[in-house]
């Protein structure tokens, strides 16, 4: 396994979290602590963030992102927002199948493969999270999970298109919790998920995709998983709050 043939992506998901003046002056703080990183650093951020988002970015190594993002082109979809629309507005990536989405709003695997396929076809570079619950994982059902929300999250989705799809393994149990898996939970549920990707594209295929690790990642214990072969990157959520924190954990991930 040969981690140099992916690239490093450090994320944040801000979630519910900051109005556009507060993510204006958050990206301006972020800005210098993470010029010269030497992995790629995402901010996805609440739709209503986006235009100042973009414009504080701008000139920046920071991209920024989405949350989530509807499957159909357009219609009537009171409180949605498409593909399309994103990239009119300057979004590079999207958050796909967050297991709060999943909990919370009636995400499902298949709807979750929708949004993908949309955001593909616009040209977007998807993040597409996967995780087990805390029951399926003492239930012993963490692999196999994991192997079919994979797959059916991107079927469809084909070889060339895979080369803009981030896969985040995002236990549930760990996701603000402050439980963070341990370096070799998540070098094993990310190797998981590299397994099902083998299964479906090949495993060459399959060692060109970046897997990063979500769930209570911080400034603190980032470098420990970051480590592990498995584990490309990180999509965090708290510690990306904090540009001091997110700039620790960005600056592990360009070791
Ligand atoms: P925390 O880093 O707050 O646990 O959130 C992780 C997450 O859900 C990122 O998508």
């Amino acid at each position: 396994m040969d981690k140099a043939k992916r690239a490093a992506v450090i994320a944040g998901n801000w979630k519910m979290n900051k109005t556009p003046a507060e993510a204006k002056a958050l990206i301006e703080e972020m800005k210098p602590l993470v010029a010269d990183a030497k992995c790629d650093v995402v901010l996805c951020v609440p739709y209503v963030d986006i235009p100042a988002a973009t414009e504080a970015a701008a000139g920046s190594n920071i991209k920024i992102g989405a949350e989530n993002v509807h499957f159909k082109a357009s219609g009537a979809y009171t409180g949605e927002v498409s593909a399309d629309m994103l990239k009119a507005v300057g979004v590079e990536y999207v958050i796909i199948g967050h297991s709060e989405r999943r909990q919370y709003f009636g995400e499902t695997d298949q709807t979750v493969n929708l949004r993908t396929k949309a955001a593909l076809d616009a040209g977007l570079k998807v993040i597409l999270c996967v995780g087990e619950t805390l029951e399926q994982r003492e239930l012993g059902y963490t692999e196999a999970l994991l192997e079919y929300q994979t797959k059916i999250a991107l079927t469809g989705v084909t070889a060339e298109q895979l080369k803009n799809v981030i896969i985040a393994y995002e236990p549930v149990w760990a996701i603000g919790t402050g439980v963070t898996a341990t370096d070799e939970q998540a070098d094993e549920g990310n190797g998981f998920v590299r397994n099902a990707v083998a299964a479906a594209y090949g495993a060459d295929v399959a060692e060109t995709v970046t897997i990063q690790y979500g769930g209570s990642m911080n400034a603190k214990n980032a470098e420990g998983l970051l480590s592990k072969v498995n584990v490309d990157g990180g999509l965090i959520g708290g510690a990306s709050l904090k540009a001091a924190d997110f700039s620790v954990i960005v600056k592990a991930a360009s070791k």
